[in-house]
């Protein structure tokens, strides 16, 4: 039988459908391979989307060392994810921003970049209590095949790869998505490639991924709008203001609230192992992404 918290909740769950919103308790990790290839774009973005989506929303900049989301919201924070190790209170840490409340990472502090797994699992305790208190949560994971990484994405509910369309990008994305599949069994994910021509280069590129991804991965992989090459984005990562609120009518805007639309309304990623049972020693080599992507 249901009780009144299940049918209130189902009741949002519906509002929200069909609004095209995204429901509330969505965690999006954004991930990928390489750098620059714009996750913490698409994060800043994101984040000020479920913002104006009436949604209480926590941003995560899991780039704990090299950060960068705090320039893209305009912020020159005082505290960061440094603090709370040390012992501050989460709270006193965030940053409040655009309508959305940011945990800061800092750029260039090499303890961060160097984390011990007790230290990097009392982040994650953190930032698990620290979220029941928000309806969404974006989390902004470093690039690559880092534990802390791999241990970000296990936090969401949806995990999306953002790539460009060059090979180099193709191949780091596989290789991504494979140390995913080895340390938390990643069956499902969401791919955006961003910063991109057209709609069948676009295509074109997750084609060759899926290829690759379903002959030696089996991950099921969801293909999302694309996000074009946009002058007015970068422009507005140069004022520290996300390009959906600098520039709504953006067509990198537009491509945005289609991509995160998509999404937030899609059935959530799928993992088969615990993230925090750590396996043996991985073989993380990738010569079939080396020779598939070209
Ligand atoms: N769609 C786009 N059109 C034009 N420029 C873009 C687009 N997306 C991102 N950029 C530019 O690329 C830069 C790098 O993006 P971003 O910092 O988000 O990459 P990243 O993947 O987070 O990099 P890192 O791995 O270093 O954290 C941005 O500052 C922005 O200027
Ligand atoms: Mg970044």
């Amino acid at each position: 039988m249901n009780t009144m918290a299940d049918v209130i909740s189902l009741d949002r769950f519906r509002t929200a459908q069909r609004r095209g919103k995204p429901q509330p308790g969505t965690t999006i990790a954004f991930t990928g391979g390489k750098g620059g290839v714009g996750k913490s774009f698409v994060s800043a973005n994101a984040s000020v989307w479920m913002a104006k989506n009436e949604l209480r929303t926590l941003t995560v900049d899991g780039d704990f060392s090299m950060a960068d989301l705090n320039l893209l919201f305009g912020l020159a924070p005082e505290r960061s994810v440094l603090d709370v190790l040390r012992g501050m209170p989460v709270e006193n840490v965030l940053e409040r921003a655009h309508g959305v409340d940011l945990l800061p990472g800092l750029n260039g502090n090499s303890m961060l970049a160097n984390l011990d797994p007790a230290q990097a699992a009392s982040i994650y305790v953190e930032i698990e209590t620290l979220r029941d208190a928000y309806e969404a949560t974006v989390i902004d994971a470093p690039t690559g095949l880092s534990d802390v990484g791999i241990e970000m994405c296990a936090l969401a509910s949806h995990v999306v790869l953002v790539l460009s369309p060059e090979p180099t990008s193709l191949a780091d994305a596989y290789a991504c998505l494979k140390a995913l599949t080895a340390r938390v069994g990643l069956d499902r994910a969401f791919v955006v490639v961003n910063r991109v021509d057209s709609a069948s280069d676009a295509h074109d590129a997750f084609t060759r991924l899926e290829a690759l991804v379903s002959r030696f991965l089996g991950v099921e992989l969801c293909e999302l709008p694309y996000i074009p090459a946009d002058a007015r984005a970068a422009t507005a990562c140069a004022l520290g203001s996300p390009v959906l609120l600098q520039y709504p009518d953006a067509p990198s805007s537009r491509a945005l609230v289609s991509m995160l639309t998509a999404v937030s309304s899609m059935a959530p990623s799928t993992f088969t192992h615990d993230a925090f049972v750590i396996p043996g020693p991985e073989d993380f080599t990738r010569p079939e992404a080396m020779e598939d992507v070209r």
